[in-house]
């Protein structure tokens, strides 16, 4: 696993200095926005699991999101136990896509990305409903929470799941990055794409039909 620590000292973990007004002013470019390629990145608020932040980084990697950011200091304090966790990103996606700890996720937004809130918000859009803006920073509420009204506040959007019970947070993100790929005019599907990305033994085929 992967981890980079990125703390920034300028404002405090409430995003205090950032006003709605303003936040889009604070974007940052983390890795080339290139124009038509759409840009996807993800924003954990809190998280507390090294096992769901692994998850999603292991989701990450299949759905191709190009950077994840988590505020707070409880996935770091965990990761660095030591404690027994099991690994999840097999595929070490975080080898290649940044993990990025900050202290305002409303500061790391990606150059014209839209702020999509993840959650079971009252209000909130039905993510079958959902069209998806071509770049999106999704940001995730903690395992133990919920996102603060005053990311809500700033959303572009704010979508919902609509499942009986609340998902797990690893669970909520493959959902919404599968829900993203589904709605995509650009999805590449077809027996290469499942060639590159199964297993090294898995060698099973679906049987022809017969007439
Ligand atoms: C275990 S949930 C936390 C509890 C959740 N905030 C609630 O009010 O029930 C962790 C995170 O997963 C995401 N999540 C889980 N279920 C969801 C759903 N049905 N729709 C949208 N997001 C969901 C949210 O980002 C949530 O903050």
């Amino acid at each position: 696993m992967t981890l980079t620590m990125a703390w920034s000292s300028r404002p405090g973990p409430n995003c205090a200095n950032v006003s709605p007004l303003e936040h889009r002013d604070h974007i940052h470019s983390y890795g080339p926005v290139i124009m038509n390629k759409p840009h996807v990145s993800i924003g954990l608020v809190n998280p507390k699991t090294p096992v769901n932040v692994d998850g999603i980084m292991r989701a990450s990697g299949c759905y191709r999101v190009d950077s994840v950011f988590y505020t707070g200091r409880r996935y770091e304090l965990a990761a660095k136990s030591g404690e027994a966790q099991y690994q999840v990103d097999t595929k070490a996606a975080a080898k290649r896509i940044p993990l990025t700890g900050v202290n305002c996720l409303l500061e790391h937004m990606p150059a014209n990305a839209k702020l999509i809130c993840v959650d079971l918000v009252e209000g909130a859009t039905p993510l079958p409903e959902f069209e998806h803006p071509q770049n999106a920073f999704y940001v995730f509420g903690p395992e133990d929470g919920t996102i603060g009204q005053q990311l809500i506040d700033r959303a572009d959007a704010v979508v919902y799941v609509p499942t009986v019970g609340c998902m797990n947070l690893a669970a909520s993100v493959n959902v919404l990055l599968y829900d993203r790929l589904a709605k995509s005019s650009q999805m590449i599907a077809g027996d290469a794409l499942i060639r590159q990305s199964r297993d090294n033994n898995n060698r099973v085929r679906v049987k022809p039909q017969r007439a």
